[in-house]
Parts: C-alpha cells; structure tokens; sequence
C-alpha cells in the first residue's frame, strides 16, 4: 500500500536534481535492504555514537510483533530512508521505564526507533515526513505515548524530534553491553492525551552537550521543551 508520493531533490557534489518518491510499508522479506541502508549510513557517520544499529534479528522480531518499517523509494525504487517504529508492550526494553511511566501506561507506548536519510537525499525533512506518517499510521490504535531515544550529539535529529513535540525527560547511558559501556541518550517523550505547557516563571538554557549540568537539570524536574538550531542550547521549564 503506498502511504505518500512526492517529489524530492537529490544532492551530489554540487549537482541537484528533482526526482519522485514512494513512501510504502516495508515488508520484513525486504529486510537486507534496510540493513544495508543502516550499514552504509552508519559508515559514513563522523560521530558513530549517533546511531545505535539495529539487528536484523531485532527488526524482524519487532516486526513479528507488530512493529512497522516506513520506507522510502526513490524513483528506482531503492530504499532511500526508513522510519522504524515498534510497540514494546510489557517488555522489558519500554522506555516508560526510564521515565517512570506508570505500569498500566506500559502498553500504550510507542517507540520511535530508528531514522535514517541517505546522505544524497538529506535535507528534504523526511525525517519529519515519515514521522507525521508514523503518527498518522498509530492513530487508530489506541496509543498514548511516543518515546525515543536521541544521542546529545545528533543536532539534526534531536531538533526534528523536538520540533515535533516531544521533550526531554531524562538523560542517561543506554544499550550497554559486555563489550559496550553504554552511549548517553536523551529519553523524549509525548503524551498524545494531552499538551504540553510551560511554567514561564522557572526558564533554563543549556547546551545540548553539556551532559551533566543538563542531568541535574532534569533530576530537579526540568524538561528540556525546546531546541535553538543554531545555538545548539536547549530550553528547560518546571513541567507542570
Ligand atoms: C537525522 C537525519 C535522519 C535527518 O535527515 P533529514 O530528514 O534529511 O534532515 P532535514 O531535512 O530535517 O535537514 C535539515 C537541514 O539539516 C541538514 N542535515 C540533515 N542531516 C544532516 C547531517 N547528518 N549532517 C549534516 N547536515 C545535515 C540538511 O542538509 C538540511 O540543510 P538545509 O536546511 O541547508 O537544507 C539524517 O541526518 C540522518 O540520517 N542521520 C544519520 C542517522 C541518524 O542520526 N538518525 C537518527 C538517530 S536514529
């Protein structure tokens, strides 16, 4: 089923060019394809702490629980960007865990995983498109929360994902293994029910980096609500 079609402009070296889009459900026969997008991405990352990859026996277990690829195709129908996103139930992985949902929440998360562009498409907001596409797709399932977790590094990312409404609701290291220390990640969060208001009286800044005044931050119950692009310094409020 075709979710959206469009036009985008490819950049190489100094050329651009318009080119037409297919945005569909990628279906988990087509699987090689997304890794090789992953890995092809993942190389030419200047910071490789930006992209926790994925494995295929992750995506294709997702994917058998439900969880949704949205890709994109360029006019040769190769897959251009995928947005992944999964529903984590009572497993153990739920971000609500990191932000202290409360345990009935658990299962109306939705997780925002993985996002990719390749390098020659970037810039034509698809991150952003595939995102009002994932919103879009969830809507009749009775979904409450959109989580996801954002590397302080990732400027291009953080921004999107701030600018689509979700905050900042913890900061801490995550996907640690035996051989992997753990890489610090922003824990945002939306809450579909509901908006999100700002105590105008109780306003901080700090740069997107600044890793542990931004902790101490959040532990005194500040939500990071906003990113200035430029600056790269992120507003923090009282929630209410
Ligand atoms: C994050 C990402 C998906 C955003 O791609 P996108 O949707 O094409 O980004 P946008 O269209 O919002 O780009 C806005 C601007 O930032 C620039 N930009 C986006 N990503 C960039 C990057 N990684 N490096 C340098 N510039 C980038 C765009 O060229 C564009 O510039 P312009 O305004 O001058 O045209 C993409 O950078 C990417 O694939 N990054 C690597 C993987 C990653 O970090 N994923 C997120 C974590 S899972």
């Amino acid at each position: 089923m075709i979710l959206n079609q469009g036009y985008l402009i490819k950049r190489k070296s100094s050329a651009r060019h318009v080119e037409s889009y297919t945005m569909r459900l990628v279906d988990a026969t087509e699987i090689n394809e997304v890794m090789d997008l992953q890995h092809k991405v993942y190389e030419g990352l200047p910071n490789k702490q930006v992209l926790y990859k994925d494995t295929k026996f992750e995506m294709l277990d997702d994917l058998n629980n439900g969880a949704m690829i949205i890709g994109v195709y360029n006019s040769e129908e190769r897959l251009i960007s995928y947005r992944y996103i999964s529903f984590p139930g009572y497993s153990k992985k739920n971000l609500g865990k990191d932000i202290h949902l409360d345990i009935s929440e658990l299962d109306k998360v939705v997780h925002l995983e993985t996002t990719l562009v390749s390098p020659d498409y970037r810039g034509n907001r698809l991150q952003s498109l595939t995102l009002a596409k994932a919103i879009e797709l969830i809507e009749p399932l009775d979904m409450k929360h959109l989580i996801c977790t954002v590397s302080p590094y990732n400027l291009f990312s953080l921004y999107n994902i701030m600018s689509a409404g979700l905050n900042i609701k913890a900061l801490k290291r995550k996907y640690a293994s035996e051989d992997l220390d753990g890489m610090w990640r922003f824990i945002l969060h939306k809450d579909m029910s509901k908006s999100f208001s700002v105590e105008h009286s109780e306003l901080k800044m700090l740069k997107m980096d600044r890793i542990f005044e931004q902790r101490e931050l959040i532990d005194k119950g500040y939500v990071g609500y906003n990113l200035i692009r430029d600056s790269q310094m992120i507003q923090y409020s009282l929630s209410q």
